[in-house]
């Protein structure tokens, strides 16, 4: 039984947080410092807040480059609707722009005819953590004067020509969700170079919030019953059925569940808690360690798939960090069913085409991801993929 998601469970987080739930260090100390710190010299840039979710990340950068009501920002129509739903929150209008053929990232080509005199912003988002050209990017930008604003809530330690993502626009925003490299429950943080930007940044975040001591609790005991529920033994016993019992009725029960449209906009801006700063830095320490696992299981399916089997590429030099391992296949649904009753449990792409152009709805219907957590070895991905090669159309 191989599962397509898996959420590791440190003991480490269990004793860190009972030790600061006796001191009353939950929300405030030591470590939320710490994070911040070791986070903005890992990605090379001087300045860092963490907040409570990318989005939330987000919705700052919006308002210190004081972007206003129909204003005009240009993105990748192949997205989440997590950022699309922000945007049209502050009134600004999204603008789409298609994908590339080869790394599914906003198409540079394609960006310069859908400039006006409203656009302010491009949003540059690093799908599956591959780079976008930034190159091309940033001189379109520099040539109409326009603020580029990096998504990289799927590419920590992504680089692009040897130098970190996040580094090439304005401000960039990371997300620490659940399913991403670093996992703080819900977390994120916005990164610039820029003192000005920073200090309205840091303005804003002294009239927020803090977390309070429940929601603190509540986020932990979220980590430990998903990170139980994908332990392999839980899964076995209890995930996968579920999943296939549902898949009976043509119906992905994790999918359903855990997709996330950001359309109910509840989620406050708030200051990362200590305790969740204390689980982004454990992991950040080990980073290099864990991306070493999932590098190896993505040579490894290129080795395994069919030459056949498009996947993500690049054309320039480009060091992915695989939130996802991704490819595309035309008969997608049907493989993912075969998958299934063969016990290997794949889902189709959380990314969505936000206005059906050309090439971002075919990635829409045709991407899927291949699982490199860390449960995942050479065995599973010979089968994963000779499965794959028999079945793909
Ligand atoms: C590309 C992209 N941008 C932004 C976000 C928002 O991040 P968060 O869920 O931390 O708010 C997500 C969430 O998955 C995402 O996939």
């Amino acid at each position: 039984m191989i599962a397509r998601q898996k959420i590791d469970f440190h003991k480490r987080f269990v004793l860190e947080f009972v030790r600061e739930l006796f001191l009353l260090k939950l929300v405030k100390g030591k470590y939320q410092h710490k994070f911040k710190t070791r986070f903005s010299q890992f990605v090379g840039l001087r300045h860092c807040s963490l907040v409570s979710s990318g989005r939330a990340a987000f919705c700052l950068i919006l308002r210190v480059l004081n972007l206003k009501k129909h204003d005009e920002i240009i993105l990748s129509s192949f997205n989440t609707p997590i950022v699309m739903n922000v945007i049209e929150k502050y009134g600004i209008k999204p603008v789409f722009v298609d994908s590339s053929e080869d790394n599914y990232n906003i198409n540079p080509d394609l960006i310069e005819e859908k400039i006006s005199s409203k656009t302010k912003a491009i949003l540059v988002t690093h799908i599956e953590g591959y780079p976008c050209d930034m190159d091309s990017i940033c001189s379109i930008a520099k040539k109409y004067n326009l603020q580029v604003i990096e998504d990289c809530a799927h590419a920590i330690g992504s680089r692009y020509k040897g130098r970190q993502v996040g580094t090439f626009g304005a401000t960039s925003f990371f997300s620490f969700g659940i399913s991403k490299h670093i996992n703080t429950v819900k977390g994120g943080a916005v990164l610039t170079n820029d003192k000005e930007i920073n200090n309205k940044i840091n303005k804003l975040l002294n009239n927020l919030k803090s977390e309070s001591i429940f929601s603190v609790s509540h986020k932990f005991i979220k980590y430990v019953i998903v990170s139980l529920l994908t332990n392999d033994i839980m899964y076995y016993l209890f995930v996968n059925p579920l999943i296939r019992l549902f898949r009976l009725f043509g119906f992905d029960i994790l999918y359903y569940l855990f997709e996330d449209k950001g359309d109910n906009h509840q989620d406050k801006i708030k200051v990362l808690s200590n305790f969740q700063s204390f689980m982004g830095l454990y992991q950040l320490n080990k980073f290099d360690f864990s991306f070493k696992k999932i590098r190896n299981n993505v040579n490894n399916y290129k080795k395994y798939l069919s030459t056949s089997v498009k996947f993500q590429t690049s054309k320039y030099h480009a060091h992915p960090s695989y939130l996802n391992f991704t490819i595309r296949l035309k008969n997608r649904d049907y493989v993912i069913k075969k998958l299934m009753s063969n016990g290997i449990d794949i889902q189709k792409t959380w990314m969505h085409s936000l206005n059906c152009l050309n090439y971002s709805k075919k990635l829409s219907n045709e991407v899927l991801y291949l699982p490199i957590h860390s449960s995942i070895i050479k065995k599973d991905i010979v089968k994963i993929s000779t499965l794959i090669n028999k079945f793909k159309s």
